[in-house]
């Protein structure tokens, strides 16, 4: 599936009565890197989660290259192009790496898998390991395995980093880099790093208490430490 362009309009959703998400709207290019920054807290997992299908929308709608799938469940979002790498990785333990990448999937896309692998060589060389046997890193390349194989059209990436070594996350970060350079997907970047994510991106937002707070380029907000100590207090590193 070649790269979608994401357009979100007027959301507001969250969990139970409690809003979480407010009035956001957002759109994003085919193609497009975008890194979503904000402290902890302000609403980026329940974004990506509320993208997914997996929250109480109250209002708004969520178009994929024009086509409108807010009214879609989580399954066929995910098949209309939406992929989704959760921030909690969930890998199947008991499972084989090879299991967990086929678990809901009816038939094998073997170019898909070798095309994966060639992303994530270590995964290859562990492919009959246990989901438990798997460091962070490989969990984490694991999850967004499984997630490309479906070839989505925009791809959310929730802190894939978060508590990794910093030899895996530049592994990582190059992997995302090759995935973005195919043109075949439009990537949404949570991360707590800001500079990794701006080195990354081509285009960022700023979110606070579930809205929107400011977007621009990379290069605008680098250059801009006064936003920076604003929104997300902690600097670049
Ligand atoms: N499953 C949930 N049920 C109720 N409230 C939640 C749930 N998940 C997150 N929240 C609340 O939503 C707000 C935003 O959380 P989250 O989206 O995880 O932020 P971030 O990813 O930016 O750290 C927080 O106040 C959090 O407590
Ligand atoms: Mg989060």
């Amino acid at each position: 599936m070649p790269a979608a362009t994401l357009d979100i309009t007027g959301l507001t959703a969250g969990y139970g009565p409690t809003r979480v998400i407010e009035d956001l709207s957002l759109s994003v290019p085919k193609g497009a890197k975008l890194a979503v920054l904000g402290r902890n807290g302000v609403g980026k997992t329940s974004l990506f989660a509320t993208l997914a299908g997996q929250t109480r929308r109250f209002s708004g709608d969520i178009k994929l290259d024009g086509k409108d799938i807010t009214a879609l469940p989580s399954a066929l979002r995910a098949r209309a192009g939406l992929g989704y790498v959760p921030q909690t990785r969930d890998v199947f333990p008991t499972l084989t790496v090879e299991e967990n990448l086929f678990v809901g999937l009816k038939d094998r896309p073997k170019a898909a898998l070798e095309e994966a692998y060639n992303l994530f060589p270590r995964l290859k060389e562990r492919r009959r390991n246990l989901g438990s046997q798997l460091s962070g890193g490989e969990q984490q390349m694991l999850s967004t395995m499984r997630s490309i194989l479906g070839r989505p059209s925009v791809l959310l990436l929730d802190e894939p980093l978060e508590g990794l070594a910093p030899v895996i996350c530049e592994e990582l970060m190059a992997a995302f880099t090759q995935l973005a350079a195919t043109g075949d997907m439009t990537i949404l970047l949570v991360e707590q790093r800001i500079q990794t994510a701006l080195d990354f991106a081509d285009r960022a937002i700023i979110m606070e208490r579930g809205r929107i707070v400011w977007q621009g380029l990379p290069a605008d907000l680098i250059g801009n430490p006064a936003l920076i100590e604003a929104h997300l207090g902690l600097g670049l590193h």
